[in-house]
């Protein structure tokens, strides 16, 4: 679970953060394979989704975050819909086409990512993306840890297989031990990026919506990062957000292939520029495709909030 490679500690850092791909899925797959929750989650991949998460745009965006050179792209689950193996193809391909390895690539699950208890039992996740993670594709392959020199990334798994309409995830017990151990023993001096899918706060204050798509033991994650300057980032909940808790500044990404999204929804990657000290600045870069144009704006910390 931990990274081989040390970066210069005097080296700036570019991180750019991806998520929740929601892809339609182009390739034939055995109908049998609807015989579970995917059924619900086909419907609405064919009714609503994509209408909205488009493959083309999403290459177009990825391919000006590669343009940018980032020390490490970070993507933060959802890669897939509904967990069928030509869908991680699928994405692994997209990502050796540009060229990614796992020294510039972190990848972390999503719910989707675990969908049904098959795909969750199989390590379907793990298997797929074994070359960007540090396990071989065997679990336990999180917490991963990259040490980028001045910043140090930490990968979460918050993603547990739900039955029909619930998203929600958990982080378990082992690997909340596992974090600790990494933030007192690796992290000194360091500025923590933690990454997840789901956001480590309670959603919309509303304790149904929390139920049903919400990270259980989110306080615990929060505890853990108090008094570190953290940061987070997240997707699931596919809206650009900014906020601070405490001191942990925690910064949501909209989903990377909605081109229908309205200004907090629109498909983008965000990208951080951090100095020598771990200050940082953070821009957020939505694609328009039918203009095919890219508009950055800097985000300022704590200033917006779920919009
Ligand atoms: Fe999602
Ligand atoms: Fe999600």
């Amino acid at each position: 679970m931990n990274n081989q490679k040390v970066t210069d500690t005097n080296k700036d850092i570019k991180i750019c953060h991806i998520s929740d791909f929601h892809l339609p899925i182009e390739e034939s797959f055995p109908p049998y394979k609807l015989l579970s929750k995917r059924i619900m989650g086909y419907a609405n991949l064919k009714l609503l989704r994509s209408k909205n998460h488009q493959k083309e745009p999403f290459l177009r965006l990825l391919e000006k975050i590669t343009e940018e050179k980032p020390d490490m792209l970070i993507a933060t689950g959802d890669l897939v819909n509904l967990a069928l193996e030509t869908e991680y193809k699928n994405i692994a391909d997209i990502f050796n086409s540009f060229g990614y390895t796992k020294d510039n690539l972190m990848l972390v699950p999503g719910n989707h990512d675990r969908y049904t208890p098959g795909a969750q039992r199989k390590n379907y996740f793990e298997k797929s993306f074994a070359k960007w993670l540090d396990c071989n594709g065997t679990p336990p392959c999180f917490p991963i840890f990259k040490d980028l020199g001045n910043i140090a990334i930490i990968g979460i798994d918050t993603a547990v297989w739900r039955g029909p309409v619930s998203a929600a995830g958990k982080i378990n017990k082992v690997q909340l031990k596992e974090i600790e151990n990494i933030i007192v023993e690796k992290c000194k001096g360091k500025k923590i990026v933690a990454a997840m899918h789901h956001p480590p706060y309670k959603l919309l204050d509303s304790h149904l919506k929390q139920y049903l798509s919400g990270l259980y033991g989110y306080k615990r994650v929060l505890e853990l990062l108090k008094n570190r300057n953290a940061l987070v980032l997240h997707g699931h909940i596919h809206v650009r957000t900014d906020l601070l808790i405490n001191d942990t500044h925690i910064v949501g990404v909209p989903s990377a292939s909605n081109n229908h999204g309205s200004h907090h929804k629109k498909m983008s990657f965000h990208t951080f520029n951090f100095d020598k000290n771990g200050d940082y600045k953070v821009y957020s870069t939505a694609y328009h495709a039918k203009e095919d144009q890219f508009k950055t704006d800097e985000l300022l910390n704590g200033l917006e909030m779920l919009k």
